[in-house]
């Protein structure tokens, strides 16, 4: 990340735009951090809340110059999309439900895209905004962040060249315990949180929240699709309605099997996010606790570990790297790395030129798709008994 090619193409930044993450947000400090880190964008406009005195307050709060200040995420499309010096990427940092609205409206009014996680809560959402990317050939970037981070990376170099072998066993568990108090329900009434609601925060919590994260890290990595799984969903805690966990065995396109666990409600539990992924020559295991240790285990010799800029790292991992060896790098940083990507992306597509080949694994709307496939793919199975059931896959190419 020495360079910076969007300053080198374009002469400047590019010019983007915020809608949610307000005040109170987990998710929004870490967009807005993660765009600047490496100096390619500028944050000119934003629309932080649905309510109108808090957008403004949170947009004073920022920085944002009051005409550029939004109570509306419509409005502010269509005010940056007629300004000469409006913004050129919209990112989007909503509740589920309103990801498609957002990122459709920002495309048809030729913005590029970043958007928040799982891109839709429908199927035929998922669908639509698909086409409409393929259609008008804009960026659109997902923010699976957890593929950013350099030893994630560091694995999928690792499976492209042969490390492993032919992949045949993944396991993939993420764990946490923000739900797991009994004394804790879910709430109830009109004004209950986003996530609550099946129409805002979708068909499932925990699938919504975490398992789209579990399964695009396994593609991510692997490179391999789910042709079939056999699923459980539903509550662990008692009288909880919503999900707090998922369990599924998987079906690779290459035959490989593998293991799918994700809850919300393991007591004491932090953010266990863990990969293990073996093939005929060896396997690698990441933990995201202690993101900057990839340990490799060959088929015949003692365990290696591979760290960030640290021996034997890998292109694309380096380019992922920041700082010299030994140095932490995390969150931040991950997420960056997909902002990163897609400003190559978008000023590439901008300037008619090519992007560096190593900034083109970030998450895209093909990778929304197979997300918001997943989980309703996870729900069917689940919903009959645990059956096999085939998954709807394709290629990017679709
Ligand atoms: N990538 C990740 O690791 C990660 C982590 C957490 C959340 N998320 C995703 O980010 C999104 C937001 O999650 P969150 O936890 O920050 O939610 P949140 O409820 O904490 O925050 C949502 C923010 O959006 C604002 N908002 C709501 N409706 C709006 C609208 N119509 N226009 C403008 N602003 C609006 C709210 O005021 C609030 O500031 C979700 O899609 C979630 O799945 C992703």
């Amino acid at each position: 990340m020495n360079q910076n090619p969007i300053i080198e193409k374009l002469g400047r930044r590019l010019r983007l735009a915020v809608i949610g993450g307000g005040s109170g947000s987990f998710i929004g400090a870490m967009h807005r951090q993660a765009a600047v880190l490496d100096g390619r964008y500028d944050i000119v406009a934003g629309a932080l809340s649905s309510r109108p005195e808090k957008a403004r307050s949170d947009g004073r709060r920022i920085g944002l110059p009051e005409d550029r200040i939004y109570e509306d995420a419509m409005k502010l499309i269509r005010s940056e999309s007629e300004r000469p010096d409006g913004a050129e990427v919209i990112a989007i940092m909503t509740p589920n439900d309103s990801h498609f609205q957002y990122a459709a409206a920002a495309l048809d009014s030729g913005r590029d895209v970043i958007c928040d996680k799982p891109m839709t809560n429908t199927m035929e959402d998922a669908e639509a905004l698909y086409k409409k990317v393929r259609e008008t050939g804009l960026v659109f970037c997902l923010t699976h962040n957890y593929s950013g981070y350099p030893m994630v990376r560091q694995a999928r170099a690792m499976v492209r060249d042969g490390f492993l072998g032919s992949v045949r066993l993944i396991q993939v568990e993420y764990v946490q315990g923000g739900k797991a108090d009994e004394n804790d329900p879910d709430p109830t009434g009109h004004d209950i949180p986003w996530r609550y609601d099946p129409v805002r925060g979708g068909p499932s919590l925990v699938m919504g929240d975490i398992g789209t994260h579990a399964h695009h890290l396994i593609r991510y990595i692997t490179g391999l699709e789910v042709t079939e799984l056999s699923a459980e969903i539903g509550a662990i805690v008692p009288g909880r309605k919503t999900h707090d966990f998922a369990g599924a065995l998987l079906r690779f396109d290459n035959g490989a099997r593998g293991c799918f666990w994700v809850t919300q409600a393991a007591a004491g539990v932090e953010n266990s996010l863990r990969i293990r992924i073996s093939g005929t020559a060896g396997t690698v295991e990441w933990d995201q606790e202690i993101p900057q240790r990839l340990e490799y285990k060959p088929l015949a010799g003692p365990s290696e570990l591979r760290t960030p800029n640290g021996p034997g790292i890998l292109p694309l991992a380096k380019r992922a790297s920041r700082i010299v060896a030994g140095h932490p790098e995390g969150f931040h940083e991950a997420f960056a790395n997909i902002y990163s990507d897609a400003a190559e992306a978008i000023v590439a597509r901008r300037t008619g030129t090519e992007a560096d080949v190593l900034s083109t694994t970030f998450p895209t709307v093909f990778d929304g798709l197979m997300g918001v496939r997943f989980v309703h793919d996870v729900i069917r199975s689940s919903e009959e008994a645990g059956r096999w059931v085939s998954c709807v896959t394709g290629t990017a190419k679709d």
